[in-house]
């Protein structure tokens, strides 16, 4: 598909399509065939939520964007991943992010041994725009994360993991990235501090527009603050649509929203029980 690709936003407006994922398949070690055709899009200016539980792919499916696969035996087998209109698949992480895509790894990876403030200026090496305008910027992620003003000369390794999560984000931000890939953001963290940190994505979205591939098994707190949403299992988008009709669908609310007894059921299963409903019936 070419660059200006126009796709429809919640109000009905016409908006950009920055990356364009069609149909990939990816394949570790050469035989694990991962992510079965999967398609997304993701709009200029806007949240958009991949959803799922545990490997449903969707770090397979950040990695696959931002070129992260190679150096954990897989591949791209199939389909095609552009980014304005141009095909992304066969560039270095490095060149992708001069193009303005950012990847915050699953885990929150700081250096341990940098403090909070020279974490942040690793993220400034791809610029070359001279250090008025880096500082500037570092400046603008202490005013997003003002904790990581008071933290700025602590060690990353003995910050909090909320504190973490702010510095890997704050990194990503320091390389003026268009798009920010986030894995799992609320990954092992307080209730609170989800939010506090959403809260912050929220913000960075209106406010310098920044867009957001946002990858989350917390489904309610994601679907509250994303624009669209994709719901991938065992490697198939199963369901997408607008986060407000998402959450409002009965079957996210059963299986994603809602706490059961039995834990999360998966659309496969509600499928094959209303088969056997109506054959039973
Ligand atoms: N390097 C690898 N080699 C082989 N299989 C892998 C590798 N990485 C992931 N997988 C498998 O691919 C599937 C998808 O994993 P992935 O990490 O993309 O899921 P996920 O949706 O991010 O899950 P989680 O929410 O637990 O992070 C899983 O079955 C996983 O075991
Ligand atoms: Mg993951």
């Amino acid at each position: 598909m070419q660059g200006g690709t126009a796709m429809l936003d919640n109000t009905g407006t016409e908006t950009e399509t920055l990356l364009d994922v069609s149909n990939i398949e990816v394949i570790y070690n050469s035989v694990i065939l991962v992510l079965k055709g999967v398609s997304l899009k993701v709009p200029k200016g806007g949240i958009t939520a991949l959803l799922g539980g545990n490997g449903a792919g969707k770090t397979t499916t950040l990695k696959a964007i931002s070129n992260l696969l190679h150096s954990e035996r897989g591949a791209v087998t199939k389909g095609t991943i552009t980014y304005r209109g141009e095909r992304v698949q066969e560039l270095s992480p490095e060149a992708l992010v001069k193009r303005g895509v950012i990847q915050v790894m699953e885990g929150r990876h700081c250096f341990e041994h940098l403090t909070i403030e020279e974490n942040l200026m690793t993220g400034a090496y791809t610029r070359g725009d001279g250090k008025g305008a880096v500082s500037a910027d570092l400046e603008m992620v202490y005013n997003y994360f003002p904790r990581l003003r008071e933290r700025r000369k602590s060690q990353a390794g003995y910050t909090s993991g909320g504190e973490q999560q702010m510095c890997a984000i704050g990194r990503a931000l320091m390389s003026r990235p268009e798009t920010i890939l986030l894995d799992e953001p609320s990954m092992g963290l307080a209730p609170q501090l989800v939010e506090e940190i959403f809260g912050i994505v929220k913000d960075l979205n209106e406010r310098e527009g920044v867009s957001f591939l946002l990858a989350e098994q917390n489904t309610n707190v994601a679907l509250r603050f994303a624009h669209h949403g994709y719901i991938l299992e065992s490697g198939r988008v199963v369901m997408e649509g607008p986060a407000a009709e998402l959450r409002e669908n009965p079957d996210v609310k059963e299986f994603y929203l809602g706490v059961s007894d039995e834990g999360r059921k998966s659309f496969r299963d509600v499928r094959s029980y209303r088969r056997r409903k109506r054959w039973l019936a």
